[in-house]
């Protein structure tokens, strides 16, 4: 049976990563309308990888004898700047999931749960690249500036880009 407090602490992260995929589903309408086909589609697909992670905690936190609780969630913002400003705001709000992720794993092992700890494994890898993919996004992003021809292509970029490998479970 999973310990108390961890499964309220994995709850707490089942309803960021719920947030998570809404906020991203926000933003791909946004670059849909604007003109940005290949940005829409990149954060259409990052919004089902958010919508993924919520439910493997989910599947977690069941499979531990415990029950995952759904909570209602706000209203993410659904006007942005610029491209910028999209791809700013989600390295935000991933630096918040990272820490958010570091706080869970500390009270996993707080709580000597050793068995989550090492579940919570898969998540702090997964951060680490979806910042270093952001990252690179971002300083494309800021290298053209507001040239034109630069930010085609790398909507163009984008299109193909995938936020990080399936799951293997
Ligand atoms: Fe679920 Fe983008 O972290």
């Amino acid at each position: 049976m999973i310990n108390t407090n961890v499964q309220s602490a994995i709850n707490d992260q089942i309803k960021k990563e719920e947030y998570s995929s809404r906020l991203y589903l926000a933003m791909a309408i946004w670059c849909e309308i604007k003109g940005y086909p290949g940005a829409a589609k990149f954060l259409y697909d990052h919004a089902d990888e958010e919508r993924m992670h919520m439910l493997k905690l989910v599947h977690y936190v069941n499979d531990r004898g415990g029950k995952a609780q759904l909570v209602e969630i706000e209203q993410p913002t659904s006007e942005f700047e610029s491209l910028l400003d999209v791809f700013e705001k989600v390295m935000d709000h991933e630096k918040f999931i990272t820490e958010s992720i570091n706080q869970l794993y500390e009270i996993a092992l707080s709580e000597k749960d050793y068995t989550t700890s090492n579940f919570l494994q898969w998540y702090i890898t997964e951060q680490l690249e979806e910042e270093n993919l952001f990252n690179t996004i971002l300083d494309k992003i800021k290298l053209v500036g507001n040239d034109k021809a630069g930010m085609f292509h790398i909507d163009k970029e984008l299109d193909g880009m995938v936020v990080a490998p399936a799951p293997t479970e």
